[in-house]
């Protein structure tokens, strides 16, 4: 974040009530009642998930233990079975829901599809049994690698149908990237399309996944099951390749759902972190479907009547919880876009708006900045009277952007929810409950009821109100991530072990900086690692420097962010070249597609600086601090006498 946006959300006091029309129809009603549930859930934290799990989900066989804790792995609802399909599909056909939409999609070039809960159920029934046919059994992992299209969704859905576990990779990752994380999971099978619509183009899905599995790239893929999009000319390996309308034509409807343990894996799902390659994070079954189905329902006040629209990708956790496994647990309609805003298409999201009748809205911050430079007159030409709830998660955003995002979308009548949460935490950890929470521009306000959030110093000591310090979460919850996939080591010492446990305590450690003000607000201050965030997009500095130095030209390479008011933050790297090489405008633009080809676009550098030297320490390890420095612009801070060569600092600072 940049200094302004940090110094703006310091001096921010304003507090926004709940309109009393939307706090008396709510789930939850009050403040107070939050602050009984919250109370409750803090007493007992086990007992208080019990009775949701019996009241909210249905069960094949019931649990003998809620919580079985042995730091740090928890199971939640032992000896319990269930679908968690039958919950987003089964269940609401035996009532009035099954000819409510579940999904309706809204694609990029005008095309348009509902699907009725009646009729997903049968599409996830049929995909679930075209599954079966290629041979993946309970257990076997799946990858999906897709565009926006209803397809991704029922892929989901097919996968955790039958037991099978399934790994969604955005489809804007590299071939490279999608290769990795296929390995890593052992995937079996691939679900893809021939390609997808992304900002006036399409993008070659099949195209990558064909260069994954070329030269035995990932030697677990057996089959590889492809959806048709944009109907561009791509190559069917003839054993291996499916279309997936195909065998959808031809399989039966009738899927029973696959009896799971409450802890069988559910997803695996990849994101970045300070070291090493992206961590396959473990979500399991019932745990996380029941808080994702409880989170959706009070902090967006999730109704039968509503249309509710996450903007998000199904790639990231958002579009797993929020767009699929949450809403639809609650039987509600969820829409799925294909596009993105553009300045081709300023309007788009306005119009969809307005088309559907949406009446909840959950998008990021970046998306809200964005709009704001478009400028105001393309929402106010729609009719968005229909918004009750809007949504931002991502980034922190900007009281600002906050304020914009109430007045100028929400018509000043709309709770803004912003919801604080990881990969890692399934689901929203800290966020307002949209008619009970009041809302102060740029807090996510307070920690859902059984969540017990808090700001600690390095050694694990609360701080005062008001002083910056970790985000930490203190009792386990029911979809918190169960480990990395196939590194139970590595999920302790990166989440648990980061401060020292304390007397068997162990308290999980979320990576960002916070503070906590007087009234118990929780106001997050960004990354304290080598993470950062663009546009909402998580990577790891070192995957970049990784991608980077993977180039023969490049010796070393050190990236940092970089405050930008669009994305939140840049990539920005600084490169020092073999002696054979010299620097050009070229080798920049070669090394900045050498990092979308190993990674994706998402990770293309923003800026790339040469260098004759970076700085390091005696013991040679790079300073970042006075690159970052460096790259916003800033006074260097802090102390540099422990730089092995201070001339290399003077040098850099010459080109700034
Ligand atoms: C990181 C997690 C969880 C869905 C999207 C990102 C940042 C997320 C907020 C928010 C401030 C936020 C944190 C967090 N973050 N939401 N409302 N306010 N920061 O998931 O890719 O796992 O990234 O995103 O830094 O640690 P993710």
């Amino acid at each position: 974040m940049s200094q302004s946006t940090i110094e703006s959300i310091l001096q921010e006091q304003r507090l926004f009530s709940p309109p009393p029309e939307l706090a008396e129809q709510a789930h939850i009603k009050s403040f107070a009642e939050y602050e009984q549930l919250y109370a409750k859930a803090k007493a007992d934290p086990a007992a208080f998930w019990a009775e949701l799990a019996e009241q909210e989900l249905d069960w094949f066989e019931p649990w003998h233990t809620v919580l079985d804790w042995q730091p740090p792995f928890a199971k939640w609802f032992v000896g319990g079975k269930l679908n968690i399909t039958y919950n987003c599909l089964d269940r609401h056909l035996k009532t009035w829901r099954r000819n409510k939409a579940a999904l309706i999609w809204e694609g990029e070039p005008g095309d348009s599809r509902t699907l009725t809960y009646a009729q997903l159920h049968r599409e996830v029934c049929q995909a679930a049994n075209v599954l079966k046919q290629l041979g993946v059994t309970k257990g076997d992992r799946v990858g999906i690698y897709m565009p926006m299209v209803p397809e991704a969704a029922i892929a989901m859905l097919a996968c955790a149908r039958i037991g099978a576990p399934h790994t969604v990779v955005f489809g804007g990752f590299s071939a490279e990237a999608l290769k990795d994380r296929l390995n890593d999971a052992q995937a079996k099978l691939v679900i893809t399309a021939d390609g997808g619509f992304r900002k006036d183009k399409t993008i070659p899905l099949k195209a990558a996944v064909d260069q994954a599995l070329t030269n035995d790239g990932a030697p677990s893929v057996q089959n590889v099951l492809v959806v048709q999009r944009t109907k561009e000319a791509i190559s069917m390996q003839t054993g291996r390749d499916h279309w997936w309308h195909d065998l959808l034509a031809e399989a039966s409807a009738d899927c029973p759902p696959e009896p799971m343990d409450s802890e069988d894996m559910l997803f695996i799902l990849y994101t970045s972190g300070t070291t090493g390659r992206p961590k396959g994070v473990v979500h399991t079954t019932a745990g996380y479907n029941l808080y994702t189905h409880m989170t959706c329902k009070w902090a967006f006040d999730l109704k039968d009547t509503d249309v509710y629209w996450c903007t998000a990708d199904v790639g990231w956790i958002t579009g797993h919880s929020y767009i699929v496994y949450g809403p639809l647990s609650n039987g509600a309609t969820s829409l799925m876009y294909e596009g993105v805003p553009r300045p081709s298409n300023p309007g788009c999201f306005w119009d969809v708006v307005e088309k559907y009748g949406v009446n909840i809205f959950y998008t990021a911050p970046t998306a809200i900045r964005a709009f704001i430079k478009l400028g105001n007159e393309y929402p106010q030409a729609r009719d968005l009277s229909s918004l009750r709830i809007l949504g931002t998660v991502g980034e922190p955003i900007n009281p600002e952007a906050w304020i914009w995002y109430q007045q100028v979308i929400g018509g000043s009548k709309c709770p803004i929810v912003d919801t604080w949460w990881q990969t890692e935490t399934g689901g929203f950890m800290i966020t307002p409950l949209a008619g009970a929470t009041p809302t102060k521009p740029g807090s996510a306000t307070r920690p859902f009821p059984g969540i017990l959030a808090d700001v600690v110093d390095l050694e694990g000591n609360p701080v005062a109100d008001n002083e910056g310090g970790y985000l930490v979460i203190r009792h386990p919850w029911p979809s918190m991530m169960r480990t990395v996939y196939g590194d139970d080591e590595r999920f302790r010492h990166t989440y648990w072990e980061h401060l020292p446990p304390r007397n068997g305590q162990y308290i999980y450690f979320a990576g960002d900086g916070a503070r906590r003000d007087q009234d118990g607000y929780f106001w997050i201050m960004g990354r304290v690692d080598d993470v950062i965030n663009v546009s909402g997009h998580r990577l790891g500095t070192m995957e970049i420097e990784s991608a980077l130095v993977s180039h023969p030209a490049v010796a070393e390479a050190a990236v940092v962010g970089r405050p930008d008011d669009l994305k939140g933050e840049d990539i920005f790297a600084f490169v020092t070249l073999e002696n054979t090489q010299s620097p050009s405008e070229d080798l920049k633009a070669e090394l900045k597609q050498h990092v979308v080809n190993e990674i994706g676009v998402i990770a293309r550098p923003g800026e790339i600086r040469f260098a004759e030297a970076l700085p390091k320490t005696r013991s040679g390890k790079i300073i970042r601090r006075f690159l970052r420095n460096l790259a916003s612009g800033e006074e260097l801070v802090g102390d540099a006498s422990t730089m092995e060569d201070q001339s290399v600092l003077e040098k850099l600072r010459q080109g700034f």
